[in-house]
């Protein structure tokens, strides 16, 4: 396949002097030597083009390379040539130097998925590696490239770009390009002293908002992320946000995807019926959203028990607020004093109320959030009260699943969408 544009070469560079060869033997008198003669210094000159095509636009470091290449291909290259254009197959070995043998020093982070190491590429780029924790035996490697690929394939400015993937022996590893300035967690839960301005943190709802809408209705397939949070929300030197570890429950098995991923961990962004029915759907997200900018609006986790009961719960807290007109004092006191246009913000949380509706089906979907925020459709209907999963006790981390099926209504009792489009 490799050699075909040099045979194209060739006919180019091959024609004109065949022609000029026509034209001399008509005006001079023919002779089998003379015949030979000619033929050998046409064929001399072909070599000799050819020869200075290959020196000048074949780098011999680019053969060695190619050559190299299909000496030590994996078993999986065959599928990846086949199927995977897009994507970059890394070998682990350059994996295990770039993260100086998964170093302790380079550890980011780790997650139910597994732990993220740092690591920088022989061309000094920065990668964020996630090996991944799965038991071999629950997914083929043709399957996990399979799944690689579609994830590779979902590309949007807010969404963290998978580089490649690499699958060797026991191990299966996720290349991502590294977020400069991490993850969200780090600047809303105070663990940085990064401060970040209004507008920064609307562009940054807005930017998950939009990344969500992306892949929920706009990619050419439908993904449900099921852990949207503050760590998963990554921030480039811009601080525009981008959602990572789309897709991620593709390589589990489907019935532990959702509950093995540090659950508790996440407990206060699930959507309720999704944590006691399993019942999911883009819904979900869209009540972790809500969860979410709350977070980034009042600058706390959402579920913090060492503050006094009543702001234990950030959704519980911000509604008694809102009841009581005081929902400034939900707002980072920093921001305020920044000065800062309170419409919006207080837009921001009516927005946010809408997400964290009981029902499901009442929640908005995200092309309409996105709408809303952009303040193309107006708010008319006032928001009810949010829902959320309640941690009884210190001590046993339990939750306390009785009181709250009691409090998620039934599917049968709908209300109408609480928004209205303005022409
Ligand atoms: N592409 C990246 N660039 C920079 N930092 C990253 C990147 N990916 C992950 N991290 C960091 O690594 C940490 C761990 O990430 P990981 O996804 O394993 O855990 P998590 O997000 O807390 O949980 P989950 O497994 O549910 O996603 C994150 O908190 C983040 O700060
Ligand atoms: C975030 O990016 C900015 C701009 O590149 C940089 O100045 C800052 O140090 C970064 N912050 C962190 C916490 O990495
Ligand atoms: C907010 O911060 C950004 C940078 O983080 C800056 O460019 C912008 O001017 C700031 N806006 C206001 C209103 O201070
Ligand atoms: C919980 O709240 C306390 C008191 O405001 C604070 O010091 C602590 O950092 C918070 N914990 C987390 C995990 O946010
Ligand atoms: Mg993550």
């Amino acid at each position: 396949m490799r050699v075909m544009p040099y045979e194209r070469t060739m006919i180019r560079v091959a024609s004109p002097s065949a022609s000029l060869d026509v034209q001399s033997s008509k005006s001079s008198q023919p002779s089998g030597g003379l015949y030979f003669f000619l033929g050998a210094i046409v064929i001399l000159l072909i070599l000799l083009i050819l020869l200075f095509v290959f020196r000048k636009f074949i780098n011999p470091s680019k053969w060695k390379t190619f050559f190299a290449c299909t000496r030590k291909q994996p078993v999986a290259k065959d599928i990846l040539s086949r199927n995977l254009h897009t994507i970059s197959w890394f070998d682990f070995q350059t994996l295990k130097k770039a993260t100086k043998n998964f170093h302790q020093d380079n550890l980011l982070g780790r997650g139910g998925f597994g732990p993220v190491f740092l690591g920088k590429l022989e061309d000094e780029r920065l990668v964020a590696v996630k090996k991944l924790s799965v038991d071999k035996s629950q997914q083929r490697e043709s399957e996990f490239l399979a799944e690689v690929r579609i994830i590779t394939s979902i590309q949007h400015k807010n969404l963290v770009r998978l580089l490649g993937c690499c699958s060797d022996g026991d191990q299966r590893l996720l290349v991502y390009e590294y977020l400069k300035n991490r993850s969200l967690d780090l600047i809303v839960y105070g663990k940085s002293d990064l401060f970040l301005n209004w507008s920064a943190r609307f562009q940054i709802i807005l930017g998950i908002a939009r990344g969500l809408q992306y892949l929920h209705e706009d990619s050419h397939m439908r993904i449900i992320h099921r852990d949207i949070k503050a760590s998963n929300i990554l921030l480039d030197d811009k601080f525009q946000p981008r959602i990572g570890d789309f897709g991620l429950a593709r390589f589990f098995p489907e019935d532990q995807a959702y509950l093995s991923t540090n659950f508790a961990g996440t407990l206060g962004y699930t959507a309720p019926e999704y944590a006691i029915r399993g019942e999911l759907s883009e819904k979900a997200d869209i009540y972790s959203f809500g969860v979410l900018v709350l977070e980034i609006i009042s600058c706390r986790k959402n579920t913090n028990l060492t503050l006094p009961s009543e702001m234990q719960y950030l959704p519980e807290y911000a509604w008694k607020l809102y009841k009581h007109s005081r929902l400034n004092d939900l707002i980072d006191p920093r921001i305020r004093e920044d000065g800062i246009v309170e419409k919006e913000v207080m837009h921001a949380i009516h927005v946010a109320f809408f997400c964290l509706h009981p029902q499901a089906s009442s929640r908005p979907a995200m092309s309409e959030i996105v709408a809303m925020l952009t303040c193309k459709v107006e708010i008319v209907q006032t928001p009810s009260r949010p829902i959320f999963l309640e941690r009884k006790g210190k001590k046993d981390e339990k939750i306390s699943w009785d009181s709250i099926s009691e409090a998620l209504p039934s599917p049968l009792k709908s209300d109408s969408p609480s928004y209205q489009h303005s022409k």
